[in-house]
């Protein structure tokens, strides 16, 4: 018979998918600024991402903005796109220390020029890491991921590359931006919302899903236990009884 420990983990996920919610209500119920609870947000990257690797969890992705954030106002937009630009200055040391390897999917060409060429430094200096690939989700939306990889296929098949007949769905994976990443087993959603908001449809499609009232700014270790504890009893059964 197994401990508890070692059912745990049996049961670990290999990646942690996270819808980051609720910086702006957890900024309402502190009374503070909007630009304020996505501060302490990003301090629950950092914590988020301690964790893993403590709990040895190879693979972590973080949805940090969405295509359709870029619908909100300017002062906010320009807010998240400075602290993105911060935390890849400001963090490189530390990832670099705890040998984290940053990624990073979505329309990154949509990215303010400061962003992107800080992501492409990071992307470039933690290449060699090993203890957690983390991946940030910027400007990320599942549906313009499977449409830019559907377009590509056409394009083969257009010059003559490619036979409709031979596009299976390991191809089509192998066109999206997470082509060479596992998919998720767990996806994480914080604030309560019972819904995806465009995240990773094609990747979950066999992740389990757990979500937790907890505002984005509060999530801590209390909140990853009870999700891997839960995660560790799920009966994965992938279609067969
Ligand atoms: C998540 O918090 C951060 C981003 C989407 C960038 P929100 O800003 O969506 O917070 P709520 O949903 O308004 O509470
Ligand atoms: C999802 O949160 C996007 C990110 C966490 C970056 P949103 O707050 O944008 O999603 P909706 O509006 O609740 O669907
Ligand atoms: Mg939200």
């Amino acid at each position: 018979m197994s401990s508890d420990s070692t059912v745990a983990t049996l049961n670990k996920p290999q990646h942690i998918a996270i819808i980051m919610d609720g910086n702006g209500r957890w900024a309402e119920q502190n009374k503070v600024s909007r630009s304020k609870g996505h501060e302490t947000g990003g301090k629950t990257v950092q914590r988020v991402i301690d964790l893993c690797i403590e709990k040895e969890i190879p693979w972590l992705t973080l949805y940090a903005f969405s295509t359709e954030n870029w619908g909100r106002s300017k002062l906010e937009v320009n807010y998240l796109m400075n602290m993105l630009a911060k935390f890849l200055e400001e963090r490189l040391p530390e990832l670099m220390e705890k040998n984290v390897r940053l990624h990073a999917i979505g329309e990154l060409d949509m990215l303010p020029a400061k962003c992107r060429k800080r992501l492409k430094h990071c992307l470039e200096a933690t290449a060699g890491n090993t203890a957690l690939n983390a991946v940030l989700a910027l400007s990320y939306g599942s549906r313009q991921e499977i449409t830019a990889a559907a377009r590509k296929l056409a394009e083969k098949v257009q010059r003559g590359e490619l036979a409709p007949a031979d596009i299976t769905p390991e191809l089509l994976g192998n066109h999206l931006y997470t082509a060479g990443m596992p998919d998720p087993d767990l996806l994480i959603r914080t604030s309560g919302e019972m819904r995806i908001s465009n995240y990773l449809l094609w990747q979950i499609s066999y992740a389990e899903i757990w979500v937790t009232d907890v505002l984005w700014p509060d999530f801590g270790r209390a909140e990853l236990d009870a999700a891997l504890q839960d995660f560790s009893s799920r009966n994965r059964r992938f279609g067969k009884r």
